[in-house]
């Protein structure tokens, strides 16, 4: 089969080794569902059954200073911290999120930009949405939340991080257990030899970039339609399955995707204090025990002045 002139064999376009990305029969998204539907994504999960519909019922609270010592509290008791980060968490490093204010998706069509078929027709211009994307990031900073979050980790408190972020500024700031569920911007997939490999270069030579063997590079980042990558996904499931979880923080999150709330509840259920730390309210809002209402880095400022965190090294 060939594409734009260079050949791309079905099989490693299909499945590729390094990532998995099966096109069909994939686990889909649940990003072009209308709210309701997600909130229907939400409550028709197995793990949701019994549990009335968010807007039926709501336990959510703003901060409070009564709040936030009870969640000081339990992280300092807490062994291990299930940390679900999204766009919100890098929006005070000036990276946008996706459906807020100044977000992606506000002002263009993800079909267009973030689907296999929207590459396959006009890979160049995909290429320069995400070229733009890894100048941002490259420049970017880790903010407080992320640095927060670094400084969490301690020997007696394991700190395991799920983002659905491309950027890597948790691991710049520090943090050493994350796991990118929407794959990370500086990863290329060849199209032709099926290799996954990091490319950190910025500006890239051409777009769109090729491999040594010819074949043209996509971006290492799940797209709708797209099934998660299978190695990280059954990471967090065993995760789930296995650990006691004291204290699950969900950050800066839509939490539109039906996994990313049913992960949340997975933990709450195993009795993890679930906290939503977010400006405004998300569909995960009335399951969580604690809502610290703001913006990530400041409240996590606040947290962090309440626990013994020594500084990163
Ligand atoms: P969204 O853009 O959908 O949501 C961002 C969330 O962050 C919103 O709930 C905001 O209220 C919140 N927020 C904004 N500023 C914040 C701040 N300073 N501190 C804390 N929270 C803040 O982003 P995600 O939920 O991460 O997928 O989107 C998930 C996925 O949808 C992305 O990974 C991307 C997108 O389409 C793909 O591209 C496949």
């Amino acid at each position: 089969m060939s594409f734009k002139g260079i050949e791309i064999t079905p099989p490693l376009r299909l499945c590729n080794p390094g990532f998995q990305i099966v096109q069909r029969n994939a686990r889909r998204f649940a990003e072009f569902r209308s709210d309701r539907a997600s909130l229907f994504a939400l409550s028709s999960s197995p793990l949701r059954s019994g549990l009335q519909l968010p807007f039926m019922t709501n336990h959510a609270q703003s901060r409070s200073s009564a709040d936030l010592r009870k969640v000081i509290q339990r992280l300092r008791e807490a062994g291990k911290v299930l940390v679900l980060t999204g766009a919100g968490v890098s929006a005070e490093s000036n990276i946008p999120t996706f459906r807020g204010e100044g977000g992606w998706w506000r002002s263009r069509n993800p079909a267009e930009l973030a689907t296999f078929a929207a590459f396959e027709k006009d890979p160049k211009l995909v290429w320069e949405w995400y070229e733009y994307r890894r100048g941002l990031i490259a420049n970017a900073s880790p903010n407080p939340a992320h640095v927060v979050l670094a400084e969490l980790e301690a020997p007696d408190r394991e700190v395991f991080i799920i983002t659905q972020n491309v950027d890597d500024l948790h691991e710049r700031a520090g943090s050493h257990r994350v796991i990118h569920i929407h794959g990370s911007i500086w990863n290329v997939i060849c199209l032709k030899d099926g290799k996954s490999y990091e490319d950190r270069r910025v500006p890239l030579p051409t777009l769109p970039p090729t491999c040594a063997c010819g074949g043209i590079l996509r971006p290492g980042v799940v797209w709708f339609g797209e099934s998660l990558p299978p190695d990280a996904s059954a990471h967090v499931d065993d995760y789930l399955r296995h650990t006691h979880i004291d204290v699950a923080l969900v950050i800066g999150t839509e939490a539109t995707f039906g996994y990313i709330g049913d992960w949340a509840l997975r933990a709450n259920r195993s009795e993890a204090l679930l906290v939503e730390i977010n400006p405004n309210p998300t569909v995960l809002s009335p399951y969580a025990d604690v809502r610290l209402q703001g913006k990530a880095g400041e409240i996590l400022e606040e947290v962090k002045k309440g626990l013994p965190l020594d500084a990163h090294s």
